[in-house]
């Protein structure tokens, strides 16, 4: 078989299986990808090392039939302190590495019009559209991610994979980089 037919044969196995709308990524400046389309309805900008989980959270949205909308992603740490050569964080938040988002969630109802889950919303079982529900439901599964609406002090817009708790070394690595080398944006 030659190149093309091997290619083409993987082709019709593969895209079957692979989910509607896929997010875009490109390349900004340091380590930073900015993301956009598929389920979401705006754009953010992460580190590199936390694309998969955006594009978990791309196929959850995609299964629930939700939109996201993006409210906040990676963040300067304006409040830091340099000790000689040492950045210091003001506070340990999953922004200022490029691991965390804060979003609100869009549902389109079959009148046309669209339901709008803010953060009291999100905070609200009650409030919910079932595809909100079942997005919350599916981080809730998934192994990485964390909602903060399960924080002891509840931030339901925010959604993160606790790098600060299962790897302070590379949070740390991560912050000197980025917060050092990397423009507001
Ligand atoms: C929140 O915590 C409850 C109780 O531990 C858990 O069942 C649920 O899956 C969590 N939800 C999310 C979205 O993480």
């Amino acid at each position: 078989m030659d190149f093309k037919l091997i290619l083409g044969v993987m082709t019709l196995l593969v895209v079957p299986f692979t989910t509607g709308s896929s997010v875009t990524f490109t390349r900004t400046q340091c380590d930073l990808v900015k993301f956009h389309g598929g389920n979401f309805q705006n754009s953010g900008i992460v580190d590199g090392g936390f694309k998969r989980a955006i594009q978990r959270l791309n196929d959850y949205a995609e299964a629930c039939k939700v939109k996201i909308y993006i409210t906040s992603s990676f963040r300067k740490d304006d409040k830091k302190v340099l000790w000689g050569t040492i950045v210091k964080p003001s506070k340990i938040s999953n922004h200022f590495v490029g691991h965390a988002i804060d979003m609100n969630l869009m549902t389109p109802l079959i009148d046309g019009s669209r339901h709008f889950c803010n953060s009291q919303c999100l905070g609200d079982e009650k409030k919910q559209t079932k595809g909100e529900k079942c997005f919350l439901f599916q981080i809730g599964h998934d192994t990485t991610l964390r909602w903060g609406g399960n924080f002891s002090t509840p931030d339901p817009v925010h959604i993160d994979d606790g790098i600060n708790k299962r790897n302070r070394a590379e949070y740390n690595r991560l912050f000197a980089s980025l917060q050092t080398n990397c423009k507001t944006v």
